[in-house]
């Protein structure tokens, strides 16, 4: 397994690219499930989640043609409406082909996708939506079976208890094609779900109320093919937004807009980093000794990302003063923290919560990447501890970084990948 080698104190200075968003790109791929005419995608990061849900929509039939940051899907004939464990384990967003398998095919087997490292992950919610469509569902042998009634889904009122960001996708999706009005309550706010939104309008769909939590869907009976460039990637954009100020640098973050950081923004200006809308995106500064400690609740949009998390809580480990911060998303969103530890970061558990009291110096050390995105964070600590870092099982950060040694050397970052044994 390979790993990265950083080497820490370097200044971040100079421009990255950001790329689209990984957690756009997958509902929107899904989406072309729904109409048999080719959906082409641009600004598609290459990212190992892409690749493996290209692989499941292949298997069902999809034609998926690759070209640089560019898909073209054409579901022109899918004889098999099954999704397999062995895909669906590796990546639990290949849920998200429920809702158009079952919109447009009637049915759909799709395995349940098991937890993850950051939770149990439980759909609940996404077969919620799909019965209150009118679909059967029955879990069986570890696959979940959703079959519409004879005429097809029919729209009704879905009011989700809580917001799921996946949940409220599926719902949208399969809403689409439903005979009559299906109105949406509660749904996700973060920006991926609006991107999905006006693509499927694109598409034909008729979507009333995309970016607020109120969604009003006139089912159509088809949808035609059409093109949509996918939304940039704020995570990604946040993530190197505190690599860059942990490391005292100053770095423009290109095509990408201040709207998508979300409470992000304030908790970093809060924190000291000097955040500049400029005409190629958004410059990120924090001169060196002036970070100082804030109190971040993780919530979904437009509150502070559970994604950006980890990241946060790197970059408060080196701030003046604590930082209490704390995750309401996820319930095991803390591996990154005994692995800060062993870097000489100072943070204490209490249930939910991380008590950060930040610190003099972070060492480098070798450690260990767990999950997305406490891999990044450990990327963030390391590019600001003294001395070499080794991170191990880096795969976990091709799940979401694209070119991320590239686009940190770039900026005077001292890393290195290491091909594993
Ligand atoms: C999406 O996951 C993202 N993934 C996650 O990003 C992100 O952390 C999450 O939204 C929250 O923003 C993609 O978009 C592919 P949820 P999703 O449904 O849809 C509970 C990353 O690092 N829940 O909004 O799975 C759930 O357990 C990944 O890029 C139910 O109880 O998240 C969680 O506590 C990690 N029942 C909360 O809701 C359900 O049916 C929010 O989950 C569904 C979810």
């Amino acid at each position: 397994m390979d790993r990265l080698r950083i080497a820490g104190g370097a200044a971040l200075d100079g421009e990255i690219p950001i790329g689209g968003a990984k957690n756009a790109a997958l509902p929107l791929m899904a989406a072309s499930l729904l109409t048999a005419e080719p959906l082409e995608l641009t600004n598609v990061p290459r990212l190992r989640d892409i690749a493996t849900l290209i692989r499941v929509l292949e298997q069902h039939g999809v034609e998926v043609e690759s070209g640089a940051g560019t898909l073209r899907l054409t579901a022109a004939d899918i004889p098999n409406t099954m999704a397999p464990y062995d895909l669906v384990r590796q990546m639990r967003a290949s849920v998200l082909v429920l809702g158009p398998l079952v919109a447009r095919f009637g049915n759909a087997a799709v395995s349940l996708p098991g937890g993850c490292a950051i939770g149990s992950r439980p759909i609940d919610l996404h077969l919620m939506a799909l019965e209150q469509l009118g679909a059967e569902i029955s879990l069986g042998r570890g696959y979940i079976h959703a079959e519409a009634p004879p005429g097809g889904l029919v729209g009704n009122r879905i009011i989700f208890p809580k917001v799921s960001v996946g949940a409220s996708e599926n719902a949208i999706m399969a809403a689409a094609l439903a005979r009559g009005t299906t109105a949406i309550e509660n749904a996700a706010l973060e920006p991926e779900v609006a991107d999905l939104a006006h693509c499927l309008n694109a598409m034909g769909a008729r979507i009333e109320g995309i970016g607020s939590e109120r969604l009003v869907i006139e089912g159509v009976d088809e949808l035609h093919g059409a093109q949509h460039r996918v939304v940039a990637d704020r995570i990604e954009a946040g993530t190197y937004a505190m690599a860059a100020a942990i490391t005292g640098g100053s770095v423009t973050l290109q095509n990408v807009g201040e709207d998508l950081f979300g409470a992000a923004a304030a908790a970093l200006r809060e924190a000291g980093v000097a955040l500049e809308p400029n005409g190629a995106g958004i410059r990120v500064s924090c001169a060196d000794g002036d970070l100082t400690g804030v109190d971040v609740i993780t919530d979904p949009f437009p509150g502070f990302p559970t994604d950006l998390q980890a990241q946060f809580m790197a970059l408060m480990s080196k701030a003046g003063g604590a930082s209490m911060i704390t995750e309401t998303i996820f319930e095991n969103r803390y591996m990154h923290v005994p692995e800060l530890k062993r870097m000489g970061a100072n943070v204490n558990l209490h249930g939910a919560s991380a008590m950060v009291r930040g610190v003099e110096k972070l060492y480098g050390a070798e450690v260990m990447a767990t999950d997305l995105r406490a891999s990044s964070s450990l990327v963030i600590a390391a590019l600001a501890a003294e001395g070499e870092t080794t991170i191990n099982r880096v795969y976990h950060l091709d799940r979401g970084y694209e070119r991320l040694v590239e686009k940190l050397t770039g900026c005077g970052a001292r890393v290195e990948r290491i091909a594993g044994s």
